[in-house]
This record gives C-alpha cells, sequence and structure tokens, in this order.
C-alpha cells in the first residue's frame, strides 16, 4: 500500500539551537493529534541530525538527511556517508534535490551509486525528480522527469523499491511561491507511476509513494494531497515553522 508522507526538508536552515527549538514546536503541535496514519519526517542538516533525532526520539517523526556521499568512508575531506549518516539517526535521505543537481553537479549516474550506498545501509531514499522551466515550456516534463527515474533507478532490482520514495519537485515551484497546480501534479504523477509499473510491474507501483514538492504550504496542500496520485508532501520554506509545517501535515485530514 502506498504510503502518506509529508517530509520538511530544512535544507541549510537552522543552527543547532534552533533546529532543536523547531523540532521541540514540531512535538509540541504533534502531541495527541491523529496524524491520520500519514509519515512525518524532517531533514535537518548534517550537524544538527544527531540532537534532532534524540530531540524527536518516540515521536515517530522520523529524521533524513539532506545528501550522502556514495562512498562509505575513506579520504573524502567534508563528506558524510550513508553509514555514519545513520549512526546519527537518520533512518532517510534526500537524494537528487534540483539544488544538489544545480549548484552541486550531481548527475543521474552519481544518484544511482548514492541511492546504491543509501540503501545497503538500509536508509531510505527520497529520490527528487523534476524539470526546469525551460523544459516545461518546451513541452518536455513528461520525458526529462522519465529519464531521470530511469537512469538512476532502473537498474535497482524489484525488492529495492520498498524503500524508495519519489518527490516530484518541478524546479520552477520551488521556493518561488508559485506551485504546480493540483491538475499539473496529478497528470506528472500519474505518468511516473505508468513509467515505474511499465518496467517493474503492478506490484511495486501500487507500494511507491510519490510525494509533491514546490511551493506547498499550508493554504494549498489539502487540494494537491486530494489527488489520488499524489501522496504527500516534501516541503522546503513552511516547514521551517512547526504551525505552518503541522496546518501542512493537516492537508491529509480525515
Ligand atoms: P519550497 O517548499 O520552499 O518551495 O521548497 C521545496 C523543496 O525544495 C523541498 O525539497
Amino acid at each position: 500500500m502506498r504510503r502518506k508522507i509529508v517530509a520538511g526538508n530544512w535544507k541549510m536552515n537552522k543552527t543547532l539551537p534552533e533546529s532543536l527549538e523547531l523540532a521541540e514546536n514540531l512535538k509540541k503541535e504533534l502531541e495527541g493529534q491523529c496524524l491520520c496514519g500519514v509519515e512525518v519526517v524532517v531533514a535537518p542538516v548534517f550537524t544538527n541530525v544527531y540532537a534532532v533525532a534524540e530531540a524527536l526520539k518516540g515521536t515517530g517523526v522520523a529524521v533524513a538527511v539532506q545528501n550522502i556521499h556514495q562512498m562509505k568512508s575513506g579520504a573524502y575531506t567534508g563528506e558524510v556517508s550513508a553509514p555514519i549518516a545513520k549512526s546519527a539517526g537518520a533512518t532517510k535521505v534526500i537524494l537528487g534535490h534540483s539544488e544538489r543537481r544545480q549548484y552541486f553537479g550531481e548527475t543521474d549516474a552519481l544518484l544511482a551509486e548514492k541511492t546504491d550506498a543509501a540503501l545497503a545501509e538500509g536508509l531510505e531514499v527520497i529520490f527528487c525528480i523534476g524539470e526546469v522551466l525551460e523544459e516545461r515550456k518546451a513541452g518536455k516534463h513528461f520525458e526529462v522527469v522519465e529519464e531521470q527515474v530511469k537512469n538512476a533507478l532502473f537498474h535497482l532490482p524489484a525488492e529495492a523499491w520498498k524503500n524508495i520514495v519519489l518527490a516530484y519537485e518541478p524546479v520552477w515551484a520551488i521556493g518561488t511561491g508559485e506551485t504546480a497546480t493540483p491538475e499539473q501534479a496529478e497528470e506528472i504523477h500519474a505518468h511516473i507511476r505508468a513509467v515505474v509499473a511499465e518496467k517493474y510491474g503492478k506490484e511495486v507501483d501500487e507500494e511507491v509513494s510519490i510525494l509533491y514538492g514546490g511551493s506547498c504550504n499550508p493554504k494549498n496542500a489539502k487540494e494537491i494531497f486530494a489527488k489520488p496520485n499524489v501522496d504527500g508532501g516534501l516541503i522546503g520554506g513552511a516547514s521551517l515553522k512547526a504551525a505552518d509545517f503541522k496546518a501542512v501535515i493537516d492537508g491529509f485530514k480525515c
């Protein structure tokens, strides 16, 4: 069964005290609340993962890292590997974010390696895909996301997909205040689903959650999450305030 997931990507925001404050506030917001089966995830910066994971212990909120290196250990100054992230309390990793692709030159081939490294450690992968504005204007968005999925993930055996979550994040909607319409999200999610089903069959497809990301906020979450092929959200700006993040999660209210 597809899971409902709302994940907060804190990006390069929040010092250690600020991260702890946000975690504590989130804890308060979620206390005694019915989450209607929604899994909640937060992704702080590396240095704050351990403290945030400790602070959120017992709450059911999972902690993700925003990246990993593809090697397990070694002379890679400044990098963090999957086993190191896991030992700090992360159970998931966001890979393929457009900011990593754009500013750090991450390619599909590299992301395939990082995915393997994460899965080998039992980290769940939240794998981001999405087109830039020019690609959408040229009508190439279906093709672009399809290639991203195929190039980075289609080498995986079917059973590996139980640890893969996809996140469709149109680059033109990230941090811009401009959101894909629920219909735009739905049609591309349905397409991605069909691409996965064609390769792996219905069984895998029916298990894979596809999140939407890109200026998702308390005002538009409910309408976006209501679409049949949208299984949740990957939230940037609106995850930096506990009340806003909770309001996004409430987009799933039953
Ligand atoms: P915003 O919600 O700030 O647009 O960011 C989305 C995103 O990039 C989440 O990974």
